[in-house]
């Protein structure tokens, strides 16, 4: 059984129709790349997955369980964690207030323990632990968010464009943090990315949506072998 599986989606904001019968699955361990141009519902997808669009048909389901209708702070308890693409942090406060707001559900001996754990996993955190947020570049903000969702220890990571705006080494530096993520804790990660050629080489499997449809559905390397999508899509000549 999958860990999550979405069955037809329908989505969208009101009455407004984006997504037009999306399906998908991810195990644990896998990393799923969805890319597609701008417009095409990559967001739409992440937030319907999340609970926070409307839904009009379709399942979707996590370990087993129907969560379709589920809430977002229901669905983030079941461990699934959402990383939206425009800034999850409080910027007016330091790294470590964030990062104990991220936790304030944990014990204080449990917030500790996993607060080690996030450390050791990004240890770069701790060099701008006592910094407000607004004073952090755009990489170091990614860094923070990915620490605060490790802290929560989510089976399921849902990433929305983590590199947008960053500069290619620092963009590499969290593309390698997303695969530990899976390697270290055995996660699923669902990325979204503009980069499709740098998802592609660390996904297992692509989604490529276009106008809210799903129009490839496979390993990234079949997709990267299909000429005439490749060349489309992803700038292959
Ligand atoms: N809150 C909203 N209300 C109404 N329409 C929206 C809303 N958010 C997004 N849309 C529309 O939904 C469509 C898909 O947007 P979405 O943000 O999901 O695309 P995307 O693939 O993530 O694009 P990008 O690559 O630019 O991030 C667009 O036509 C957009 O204008
Ligand atoms: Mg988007």
């Amino acid at each position: 059984m999958p860990l999550l599986m979405v069955e037809n989606l329908k989505a969208g904001y009101g009455k407004l129709q984006i997504l037009h019968g999306v399906s998908l699955n991810i195990n644990k361990g896998e990393i799923l790349s969805v890319i597609g141009p701008n417009g095409s519902g990559k967001s739409t997808l992440l937030k319907s997955i999340f609970g926070l669009t409307t839904i009009f048909d379709g399942k979707i389901s996590f370990k087993g369980e129907d969560i379709t209708r589920k809430k977002p702070h229901e669905k983030a308890r079941m461990g699934i964690a959402y990383l939206p693409q425009t800034d999850n942090l409080f910027t007016k406060l330091k790294v470590k207030e964030n990062m104990l707001l991220a936790g304030y559900t944990l014990s204080e001996s449990e917030y500790q323990e996993r607060l080690k754990e996030a450390l050791e996993f990004l240890p770069q955190v701790k060099e701008f632990w006592e910094r407000k947020v607004w004073t952090l570049s755009g990489g170091e903000r990614q860094m923070v968010s990915i620490a605060m969702a490790v802290l929560r220890k989510p089976e399921l990571y849902m990433l929305d464009e983590p590199t947008a705006a960053l500069a290619p080494k620092i963009a590499r530096t969290i593309l390698e943090k997303i695969v530990q993520l899976r390697d270290t804790f055995g996660a699923a990660i669902i990325l979204v990315e503009q980069n499709a050629k740098a998802a592609l080489k660390i996904s297992d499997n692509t989604l490529l949506l276009v106008a809210g449809k799903s129009v490839f559905q496979g390993s990234s390397s079949e997709l990267l072998q299909n000429k005439e999508l490749a060349q489309m899509y992803l700038g292959v000549k």
